[in-house]
């Protein structure tokens, strides 16, 4: 018989927490990094500023609100008929400095409240415990994740979040997107580097430091699941010349590098002799080896918004620019669409590490127009239709194995890379500018109706 998508397939939305909660200063939260970044023109993209300066107006710092409007938010999603939502959980909430010596019980108790919430409608919680949120007091006194002693810092704030919710939630995700440490360092390490020796460094703290996660949570609550994330896109070669095949193939071992440690819990040959290729010593201790074998993650979480390829003609992308595809054409912010391409990445992805697969972001960036309270976004129906589509082949078709689908800030936040608000993702719209302005109204978009009907028929219309 031919594989099907599941009954129990998870249909849902992602978001995060710096990108919507807003309340920065809120019930003893202390300051991560993106609260630090404020956008100040049109033109500009972020500046960074420490300490915060009262003139400048900081996106994280209100976002969209979720913070206060969770209830309302999750009921309407609710009325999509979603399965689960991803979101994650705003370490310095839990831990304001990173490094205290006991976790702050406001921030906890808004997290309860949050899965009341989702309980009520029976929307499974995803939870990603750091996307892009480091409490800056980690990156200021400790260099971030360039010192081991992050790994102890993150196992104790695992420590808390596994007790207090293992019952609550039973599939997690280590790190948002662990990769882009070889893209854009700063994003998720809070510190700014082009050294690959630093990154790969700090990706091994962070890897053992899942690991242990890993570990940690089948102790606390062998149920739950805990998944490894990679922002995921194929890069093809530019032409069948031979070298560029090359160069795709090396071009891709990025991210497998991180994948294969993850989910087979060791580095491979080929790591090695990329280490010695570019001299580097890598602090790897024998302890760090039993750790990375012991905590093999059970499934790959990916991003998918784009294809590159090795074409030296280079466009705008996810956390990187990348090779211009001649096939394919481009969303306003110079983001390669390629719906193949996500049938491509579940295959390759699957095919090598034979772990299930979660999307859990997918989505289009695109402009939007509010007119007399509704929105007509076929542009991003269109999207979706054509990516879901392609999802289907690759498990019906193909026999890929993905758990889920969650479609990428399922409601209007602000964008990760350029902190604007004007690149809207949402099935669900927000009336607010980039500078804040707006009654932070929420509207049903049309895809809000379209994916309703996805999720009701499982995926049958699309
Ligand atoms: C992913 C991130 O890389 O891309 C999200 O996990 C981000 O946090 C999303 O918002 C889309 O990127 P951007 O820059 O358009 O917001």
């Amino acid at each position: 018989m031919q594989p099907q998508i599941r009954n129990s397939f998870l249909w849902g939305g992602a978001i995060s927490a710096h990108q919507c909660e807003g309340a920065y200063q809120e019930d003893g939260k202390g300051l991560i990094t993106n609260d630090l970044y404020c956008l100040n023109s049109e033109t500009k993209e972020r500046e960074v500023h420490f300490p915060i300066n009262s003139a400048q107006y900081y996106p994280t710092h209100h976002a969209i609100d979720f913070y206060h409007t969770y209830k309302e938010d999750i009921a309407m999603m609710s009325e999509m008929g979603i399965k689960c939502l991803r979101f994650s959980i705003n370490w310095a909430r839990i831990f304001p400095n990173g490094d205290d010596d006991q976790p702050n019980e406001k921030g906890l108790t808004f997290y309860d409240s949050l899965l009341d919430e989702l309980e009520k409608y029976h929307i499974e919680p995803i939870v990603t415990i750091s996307h892009f949120e480091i409490p800056y007091h980690l990156v200021e006194k400790y260099g971030s994740w360039s010192s081991r002693d992050m790994i102890d810092f993150y196992i104790t704030y695992c420590e808390v979040l596994f007790n207090r919710y293992h019952q609550r939630v039973k599939k997690w995700i280590t790190f948002n997107e662990i990769n882009v440490v070889t893209y854009k360092s700063e994003m998720t390490t809070g510190i700014h580097t082009d050294d690959m020796q630093v990154m790969l460094q700090m990706a091994h703290y962070q890897m053992v430091a899942s690991a242990k996660a890993v570990r940690l949570a089948k102790k606390i609550d062998p149920e739950m699941q805990i998944g490894m994330m990679l922002m995921y896109g194929p890069t093809y070669p530019e032409n069948c010349h031979p070298e560029n095949v090359l160069k795709a193939i090396h071009y891709n071992d990025e991210s497998y590098y991180f994948a294969e440690v993850m989910t087979q819990g060791y580095y491979s040959n080929k790591a090695k002799a990329l280490w010695r290729s570019h001299q580097m010593q890598i602090d790897l201790t024998s302890e760090d080896e039993v750790d990375l074998i012991n905590g093999r993650v059970d499934f790959i979480a990916i991003s998918y918004y784009m294809s590159w390829t090795t074409n030296d003609e280079s466009t705008d992308g996810n956390m990187s620019s990348g090779g211009i595809n001649p096939y394919l054409e481009q969303s306003k912010w110079g983001w390669q669409i390629d719906p193949v391409g996500l049938r491509i990445s579940l295959n390759e992805l699957y095919d090598r590490f034979k772990k299930p697969i979660f999307i859990v972001e997918n989505g289009l960036g695109h402009e939007d127009k509010l007119i007399q309270g509704k929105i007509h976004d076929d542009y991003r129906i269109d999207y979706m239709r054509q990516h879901l589509n392609q999802m289907i082949k690759a498990i019906e078709e193909d026999g890929v194995d993905v758990m889920g689908y969650c479609v990428w800030g399922i409601i209007d936040l602000i964008s990760a890379s350029k902190f604007e608000m004007k690149k809207r993702y949402g099935m669900i719209y927000v009336d607010r500018d980039d500078f804040g302005n707006g009654t932070n109204k929420r509207y049903r978009k049309d895809s809000f109706y379209w994916y309703k009907k996805v999720i009701e028929t499982n995926g049958k219309e699309l």
